[in-house]
């Protein structure tokens, strides 16, 4: 069977040696008169992921908590016309230029660019109808064990104002121990300047749920960008003394409504963290997130300098699946990325993709369990007894 046919068969039983996964294809609707559709990617243990290729989105992670019990854990709606009519770029990817660049305006090798200010007086995730608009071509495969996703998409020169015929490819891997591994590729015919980033909505206990205020989380930055009134970064700043320590794991809430200037500017976080050890496309862990009642864990790595932690402060009573309710603040984003406006800001890692370069960015979602580490401390006593 070859790549092709595997993308239209309804379901895909894979016995890749000893492990077992399978990939499911329904259609999900129209967009624009064109057909999209809907992958789930389910690994041996019942935990499963499922992607539109329309803007490439992640609709679900269905992962057990500590009593084994499966729940979907990132926010997203039941249709595709729902994505296109409402989202506030739900599971997505976000390009070419993720977050803002200052004014819609930016120089490459002294030639100005004017991109749409759809988050007035900003461009904000590619613009009007950026990467997660489109809709990209799919290929299903296995990475050993591990089903995994392609989705292509070409960009052409000058779309949204971007310079450059872009060539993207994305691809989603579910491992056999529930991580969503994302690999992006990107190359170019002329200078541009590129920023990628999946902007899913977590809420580790259960898409739906009222608030993300006790999810804890530890962020390996010792440096944020501070911002203005209108978001963008200001400068560098260390996080010591300021309600964006989390060098140590602290839950969201516990400082998010401090009297501070710069949670003002976000309502809240709304920040990029610089990352520590990040070098060159090393791959370093962003962030871990624990939920104390389902037990759920998620641990964030990538090969991008920054990541921005965005606590869901413009999310206001949306209906999401099933009819839920996503209320203010009831879940956060993590998106790895390189820091903000920076075509603008010489300081920043330069964000500018040449002919004959490649964009290459991997970064994972985790989804473990605390009990896990409680079983495995249990299983090598146990053993160490014997
Ligand atoms: C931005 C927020 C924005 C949200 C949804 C985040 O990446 O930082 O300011 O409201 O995306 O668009």
């Amino acid at each position: 069977m070859n790549k092709q046919t595997l993308t239209l068969c309804a379901f895909l039983p894979f016995a890749a040696s000893a492990a077992k996964f399978s990939v499911t294809s329904k259609p999900f609707g129209k967009v624009d008169g064109k057909p999209v559709a809907l992958y789930t990617l389910t690994n041996e243990s019942g935990a499963k992921v499922s992607i539109t290729n329309y803007g490439g989105t992640v609709t679900s992670i269905i992962v057990p908590d500590k009593d084994g019990k499966m729940g979907d854990v990132v926010l997203g709606f039941d249709t595709v016309a729902e994505y296109v009519e409402k989202s506030p770029y739900f599971g997505c990817i976000t390009g070419r230029y993720a977050n803002r660049i200052a004014k819609g305006k930016f120089t490459l090798d002294g030639k100005e660019y004017s991109v749409a200010t759809n988050n007035d007086p900003n461009h904000l995730h590619g613009g009007l109808k950026g990467f997660d608009k489109q809709i990209w071509k799919a290929r299903v495969g296995n990475m050993g064990d591990n089903p995994n996703l392609t989705l292509t998409y070409t960009s052409p020169d000058g779309e949204e104002g971007y310079p450059g015929t872009l060539n993207n490819s994305v691809t989603y891997t579910w491992t056999q121990d529930n991580a969503l591994r994302i690999r992006y590729k990107s190359t170019t015919d002329k200078p541009t300047i590129l920023n990628l980033t999946n902007h899913s909505y977590f809420n580790l206990a259960g898409e739906g749920s009222e608030t993300n205020l006790q999810h804890r989380i530890k962020i390996n930055a010792e440096h944020y960008n501070p911002i203005d009134a209108t978001s963008i970064p200001t400068g560098i700043a260390p996080v010591e003394g300021t309600p964006f320590d989390f060098r140590k794991s602290t839950q969201i809430g516990k400082r998010i409504d401090e009297e501070n200037e710069q949670l003002k500017n976000g309502i809240g976080y709304d920040h990029n963290f610089i990352l520590k050890e990040a070098d060159d496309g090393k791959m370093v862990t962003a962030a871990v997130v624990t939920e104390p009642t389902s037990g759920r864990i998620l641990t964030v790595r990538t090969t991008e300098p920054g990541i921005q932690f965005y606590t869901g402060n413009f999310l206001d009573d949306l209906k999401g699946k099933g009819g839920k309710n996503y209320a203010h603040r009831s879940a956060f984003c993590l998106e790895s990325q390189t820091f903000p406006d920076s075509p603008n800001q010489k300081e920043f890692p330069s964000p500018v993709l040449r002919p004959g370069e490649t964009y290459s960015q991997i970064t994972i979602y985790h989804l473990g369990l605390k009990k896990n580490l409680k079983k495995k401390k249990a299983q090598t006593q146990t053993e160490r007894k014997k």
